[in-house]
């Protein structure tokens, strides 16, 4: 595997990171079961290979994520460690049950949020600080002032953004500065290039995508056979569904087309594609095993000529994708 130095910036005020940034969800919650201790050395793997960012949320498996990425952490040699940064979405409100129960961005809320936070993690700031979805109670100027207090107190380092409308990033870059807008964003999921793209590279705010293989459906793998665990997402994902999925899957077998003229796999294909929108832009990749992580990893020595972008648009052109990125209640809470 080639060595890589090439950083990119984590918006005008926050630090440079590795191109791409290990999304440590669906090692704890999503995608059916995941192995730990192969998680933990995907995490290791991704830290030897340069990767600085870390993703994750308190409510991914209410806290395990966390404890699995403080273990991860702990047990790394302590310059991989000294390099990783962390980033975490908080707000999710969740049932003992695993039920979504809403998203609480109150000020009280997010200390709160913060105090367990570092204490799963076992860090003692973390670097990244985002709530998953816009509170409707609670205007972005308060939820945003509440971090930028703990980031006063030495508990955070940067304020971060997950899918919220522009109107709201807006807003909240006029209560203190923001790295970055945590968005979905593939050939298949196109929404941000009108209107959200655009505002965030007027404010200097950096892009981390996640998405990037639409949850495995454009990773060259994925089968309309597949048999999903309970609670996987993609069981109730529309674009995983019956006709939607034919659809989807025909698109990724033209992408496969160009992926094989080029030598490279198409979970490959699809993730030099996103790395080539700008340099403000870092995906988050979700492998979770080394071997994935390698795969992934390997999209860093794909160079995409405009003949290749070419072969791309035409076989995955712009808003070709069937069926919406999530079930209508969870659409609710995007883009406010
Ligand atoms: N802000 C938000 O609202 C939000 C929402 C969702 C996710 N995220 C963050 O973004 C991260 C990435 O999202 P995601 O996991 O949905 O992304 P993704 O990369 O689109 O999907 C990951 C899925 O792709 C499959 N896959 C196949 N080949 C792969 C390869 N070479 N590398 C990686 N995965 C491969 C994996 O399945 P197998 O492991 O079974 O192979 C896994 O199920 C998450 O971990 C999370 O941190 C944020």
């Amino acid at each position: 595997m080639t060595t890589h130095t090439h950083t990119r910036p984590l918006g005008a005020t926050g630090p440079r990171v590795f191109p791409l940034g290990l999304g440590c969800m669906g090692m704890s919650a999503m995608y059916g079961d995941a192995d730990r201790a192969e998680s933990i050395a995907t995490v290791h793997a991704a830290l030897e290979a340069g990767v600085t960012l870390l993703d994750t949320g308190d409510f991914y498996a209410m806290g395990h994520n966390e404890l699995l990425v403080g273990e991860a952490l702990r047990t790394a040699p302590a310059a991989r460690r000294e390099q990783a940064l962390v980033s975490v979405k908080f707000g999710a409100l969740r049932g003992p049950d695993g039920s979504w129960t809403g998203y609480d961005g109150r000020p009280a809320a997010v200390k709160n949020f913060a105090a367990y936070s570092l204490q799963r993690l076992g860090v003692d700031h973390i670097d990244v600080y985002r709530i998953a979805r816009l509170d409707p109670d609670v205007p972005i100027e308060e939820t945003v002032g509440a971090i930028a207090e703990l980031i006063e107190q030495g508990y955070v380092r940067h304020v971060g953004l997950s899918e919220v409308g522009a109107d709201t990033v807006r807003r909240a870059a006029a209560t203190a500065p923001v790295a970055d807008l945590q968005i979905e964003y593939s050939l298949l999921s196109r929404g941000i290039e009108d209107e959200i793209l655009p505002t965030v590279r007027d404010l200097g705010i950096s892009v981390t995508a996640y998405g990037v293989l639409s949850r495995g459906l454009i990773s060259g793998r994925y089968t309309a056979e597949r048999q999903l665990a309970q609670g996987d997402f993609r069981s109730f994902s529309p674009r995983f569904q019956g006709d939607n999925l034919r659809h989807n899957l025909s698109l990724v077998e033209a992408l496969r087309q160009v992926a094989d003229d080029k030598g490279v796999s198409v979970a490959q294909i699809a993730i030099a594609w996103v790395l080539s929108r700008g340099e403000d832009i870092v995906p988050l990749i979700g492998a979770r095993t080394r071997e994935r992580l390698t795969e992934s990893l390997g999209a860093l020595d794909v160079t995409l000529e405009a003949a290749d972008l070419d072969a791309i648009e035409k076989a995955v052109p712009a808003g070709a994708a069937a069926g919406e990125r999530y079930p209508a209640p969870m659409m609710a809470h995007l883009g406010r």
